[in-house]
């Protein structure tokens, strides 16, 4: 039997790639699963898929997650997400709405579903961490789609975290938002123009004053929170109140 096991969507930058790079010096295995990769370490397996190409992963689905039953602990950590085009509807790109809600809902449900099916009788720890965001609980001009997601995300969490409950099946299921944290997500709020997002001036100026947060330090937060998961008891978690 192997030790832990960390499936991360979005490892190759980013929120991603710093809970995986985490992972990794803690000792545990990382399955990333990306477009692209850039960690390089025997312990992390590439797994190469586009997240918003939903007949691909339905089709890979039943296999995924096998040989994930080898290990005594294994976390899924949904963290792939895009902003898609920031603008005011009406002036929105019609294709981007599709693919923002295919990645940022369809895909994390998708695999929450399967993991579950899969682990319903798994007796070693089991963990879906969602990456949840402001943006679910505020509106914010010029993210409807990216608000809208993120709400349809916290909303999925709660209700899985509730049917564990119910069902007894031993699932810790949380959604955590990371802050404001310093990544290319963050580099396209700062390049939007105020027209499409009259916000954009408060996060510019986040950056100039170095209020963004790092990927590592977010990364040891995270793993406070999987660390001592019994001592909180809330779905709904944010590294911004430890
Ligand atoms: N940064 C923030 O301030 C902030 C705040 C609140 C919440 N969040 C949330 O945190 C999560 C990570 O954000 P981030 O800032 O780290 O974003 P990021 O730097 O843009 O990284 C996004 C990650 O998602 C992957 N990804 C994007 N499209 C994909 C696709 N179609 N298929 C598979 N993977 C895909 C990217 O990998 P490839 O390009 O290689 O595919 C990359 O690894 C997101 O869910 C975001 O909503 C971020």
């Amino acid at each position: 039997m192997k030790n832990s096991l960390f499936i991360i969507t979005g490892a190759s930058k980013g929120i991603g790639k710093g809970l995986a790079e985490k992972a990794l010096d803690t000792g545990a295995h990382v399955w990333g699963i990306s477009r692209s990769h850039s960690i390089e370490h025997q312990n992390y397996k590439a797994i190469t898929q586009d997240l918003a190409e939903l007949s691909n992963l339905q089709k890979e689905l039943p296999q995924f997650f096998a040989e994930a039953k080898a290990y005594e602990k294994i976390v899924l950590i949904n963290n792939a997400g895009t902003l898609g085009d920031i603008a005011h509807l009406g002036s929105i790109k019609n294709e981007s709405i599709p693919m923002l809600f295919d990645l940022n809902v369809s895909a994390p449900v998708l695999l929450m579903n399967q993991f579950i099916k899969d682990f319903k009788d798994f007796s070693g720890e089991k963990v879906i961490i969602n990456i949840s965001s402001g943006a679910g609980k505020n509106a914010v001009d010029g993210w409807s789609g990216y608000c809208a997601s993120k709400a349809a995300l916290d909303m999925a969490t709660k209700v899985a975290a509730k049917e564990a409950e119910m069902d007894g099946s031993g699932f810790v299921i949380k959604a955590i938002a990371p802050g404001v944290v310093d990544t290319e997500m963050q580099t396209q709020i700062r390049s939007t123009n105020k027209k499409s997002f009259s916000g954009v001036d408060k996060f510019k100026n986040m950056k100039e004053e170095n209020q963004l947060s790092g990927e590592q330090e977010v990364a040891e937060k995270y793993f406070h929170y999987f660390d001592n998961l019994a001592q909180y008891p809330e779905v709904m978690l944010d590294v911004r109140n430890l």
